[in-house]
């Protein structure tokens, strides 16, 4: 690879992965062989024909597919296997630090114990640390389009694991599910120490940006592309250094964005909005930090610096300690000085 290539400076830089959905790493392969051993059958008879399935025209139709892929998710191992998987991919991809939600609806609706979801994703994410140097926390993602008193068992299981997560967040179908829907729950959630994320502006409109800010107290929005249809939101986000976690190869296959070229990050960028890039379902959406990071700087024609600053912004978004933030930026300014020219 040309050394002086944006190719190379994106693989190289080291970076944060701040929005990732661990149901969403699950590649059609691994998929196939899990099903196997837990004797369950995929509606695809093949790992090509299931690949194929893969488009999406919103949000919805690609959740569809989603949580019938992780239906064959059973066994602590299958949680700790989908785990590693991912954190070896980021290994090669220069990422240090991730940060990752995990669904446990989707599972305890079918029946799988909190326990087991969260003990093989904790052990994985264990070895990560001890063996590959990457750095996590996790992240318990409520689904919106469950009522309140599922997310309330949720967060109830949740509790017995409570120095395994540092957040609760909110995603699944947004239109029609406002943050508002589960104030009380996240109110809950911070009364309990934790911090709290949610998707919003992803589809849904700027009001519900300004929902999970007022009536959820985020500490990030995920996604937060809507937000740019309203000025005084766009002040607000700047004003509160609120962080967005954005996602260009999501936000292009389902349809968020028509093209590349037209994704909001650099204009974000421009506002002084703390943009993040992230891969949310690398299995699903055709690419892993690198390619998103690749994908969105090609279209936009992003400069070296810019690429920075969003590594940068990763880490200062991120939920580590001040000086360990301290550290990873300071890192990634020295890749830059030594890789800008
Ligand atoms: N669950 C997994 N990926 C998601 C996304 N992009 N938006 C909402 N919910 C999700
Ligand atoms: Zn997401």
């Amino acid at each position: 690879m040309d050394q002086n290539s944006i190719e190379y400076f994106i693989t190289g830089i080291p970076k944060a992965e701040l929005h990732l959905h661990i149901e969403g790493t699950f590649e059609p392969e691994l998929m196939f062989e899990i099903a196997n051993r837990n004797k369950l059958t995929i509606k695809y008879q093949s790992v090509d024909e299931l690949k194929a399935a893969y488009q999406f025209n919103n949000l919805q139709e690609f959740l569809d597919i989603y949580y019938s892929g992780a239906d064959v998710l059973i066994e602590e191992q299958d949680f700790y296997d989908l785990t590693w998987a991912y954190l070896l991919k980021i290994h090669a991809q220069n990422v240090l630090h991730t940060e990752l939600f995990f669904d446990p609806q989707t599972h305890s609706s079918r029946d799988v114990a909190f326990s087991k979801v969260i003990s093989g994703i904790h052990r994985a994410l264990e070895d990560g640390r001890e063996k590959l140097g990457i750095s996590s926390r996790l992240i318990l993602s409520i689904l919106r389009h469950l009522s309140e008193k599922s997310a309330f068992e949720a967060l109830q299981e949740a509790l017995e694991f409570k120095e395994w997560i540092t957040a609760v967040g909110l995603d699944s179908s947004e239109k029609g599910h406002p943050p508002s829907k589960f104030e009380r729950v996240f109110a809950q959630a911070r009364k309990e120490d934790f911090l709290t994320v949610a998707h919003a502006g992803e589809e849904g409109p700027p009001e519900y940006v300004w929902e999970a800010l007022n009536l959820l107290q985020v500490s990030r929005i995920d996604h937060g592309n809507r937000s740019l249809e309203d000025p005084g939101l766009v002040v607000e986000l700047v004003k509160r250094r609120m962080p967005l976690t954005v996602c260009p190869l999501s936000n292009l296959k389902l349809k968020v964005i028509q093209d590349m070229t037209n994704h909001p990050l650099a204009r974000m960028l421009e506002k002084g909005m703390i943009a993040t890039v992230n891969s949310d379902d690398p299995a699903y959406f055709g690419g892993y930090m690198n390619e998103n990071y690749l994908a969105v700087a090609k279209a936009l024609n992003l400069s070296k610096e810019q690429i920075a600053q969003l590594a940068k912004n990763s880490f200062e978004a991120s939920f580590l300690g001040e000086k360990e933030k301290q550290e990873m930026v300071e890192k990634v300014e020295r890749f830059y000085q030594e890789h800008k020219n």
